[in-house]
């Protein structure tokens, strides 16, 4: 199989296990990376994540609850810490040294829940991506949510590292007229620990979008800048301003201004978890506007959803064949050079600690 269609996952790294608000409603079960976890907060509030498998007979933790002490196995009622010890065996005194469940290192940071698939210790939060935008509602209000895409988690970093599917995939929202997309000035560069592709669209036409975001009357400066963080992550902004008005001396200046974090969290080599949060950095004050760009651009990433899953299958019948690349792919190509950069890393680390 060619690895554009299945990379190996990088374990040691942060993904997003959920948002903030998902626990705030009860447990989450979901599979990363082929493991299926549960997900709570224990009384004091603080996140945990562990194997979604009990360690009396096998039950689902998921089929519990959430107590004072930790979450009650919902088959015979063994309750387990947010460490994955066991507190607490149903009539009886003493509790099996040996029951215990996996747990993950878990950090909740600006709204995200962050976890740790591989080495605990090696699960260094200095590396999880800083997003302070969540924690300014007035200046960049915002709406998130997740939904799931049957394809390799890379189709996703694929499909936002070439926008020049913008065009085609999204012409009657967010992308607007073809040409304008192969036609922007774009460059794309690696950074530390990815690489950025940014893209502006001088003198342009605003899409349906940002006309029904600010009104815009006439062309646009339109400039797109998209950071590849290695080995999920792709941290976009989007700006428009009236040309005209010097939008390249001077990003600040009113406009239409809007910010993504996107994040595909492997669920198996075939499938990953698609998060995403949107914030609007206009009209702040008027709830309405972070939810008509919510509406606009929720339909997109499902019809990227569509195009990945299908792509997936027609890769999958006949995973041999080379893919060819074009001048629109440089960005998609530093972004995976990272990934192998990584996964070549912790392999070798694993070889090395087998020895
Ligand atoms: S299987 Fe969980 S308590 Fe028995
Ligand atoms: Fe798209």
């Amino acid at each position: 199989m060619t690895d554009t269609t299945f990379e190996p996952f990088v374990r040691n790294a942060w993904y997003i296990a959920a948002w903030a608000e998902e626990l705030d409603d009860g447990l989450v079960g979901r599979t990363i990376m082929n493991e299926p976890l549960v997900i709570f907060r224990d009384a004091d509030g603080k996140a945990s994540a562990l194997e979604d498998r009990c360690c009396h007979r096998g039950a689902p933790l998921t089929s519990g609850q959430v107590t004072s002490e930790g979450i009650e196995c919902g088959y015979h009622g063994l309750i387990f810490d947010g460490a994955g010890k066991c507190v607490r065996v149903p009539g009886q005194d003493n509790v099996p040294s040996n029951a215990w469940v996996r747990s993950y290192p878990i950090v909740e940071r600006h709204q995200f829940v962050w976890i740790w698939m591989g080495d605990p210790a090696k699960a260094d939060e200095s590396l999880i991506i800083d997003y302070p935008y969540h924690e300014q509602p007035d200046k960049w209000p915002h709406r998130k949510t997740m939904f799931p895409i049957k394809a390799n988690y890379m189709m996703m970093m694929d499909n936002l590292m070439d926008l020049s599917h913008l065009g085609y995939v999204h012409g009657k929202t967010i992308g607007g007229n073809p040409n304008v997309h192969t036609g922007a000035e774009t460059t794309a560069e690696p950074t530390e620990r990815g690489c950025l592709l940014t893209r502006w669209m001088m003198d342009s036409p605003p899409p349906p979008t940002y006309v029904k975001a600010v009104g815009f009357k006439g062309n646009i400066d339109r400039a797109q800048i998209f950071e590849y963080v290695a080995p999920a992550s792709v941290i976009q902004r989007s700006i428009g301003i009236d040309v005209g008005k010097g939008a390249r001396e001077n990003l600040e200046q009113p406009g239409l201004h809007f910010r993504l974090f996107h994040h595909a969290t492997p669920e198996t080599e075939t499938s990953f978890h698609y998060f995403f949060s949107m914030a609007n950095g206009y009209r702040q004050d008027d709830p309405s506007a972070t939810q008509q760009l919510y509406d606009e651009t929720y339909p997109t990433f499902l019809e990227d959803k569509e195009i990945m899953e299908i792509q997936q299958q027609r890769l999958e019948n006949d995973p041999s064949r080379e893919l060819v690349n074009i001048k629109a792919d440089q960005a998609l190509f530093l972004a995976r050079k990272k990934l192998h950069e990584m996964i070549a890393a912790e392999q070798a680390e694993m070889v090395a600690a087998a020895e």
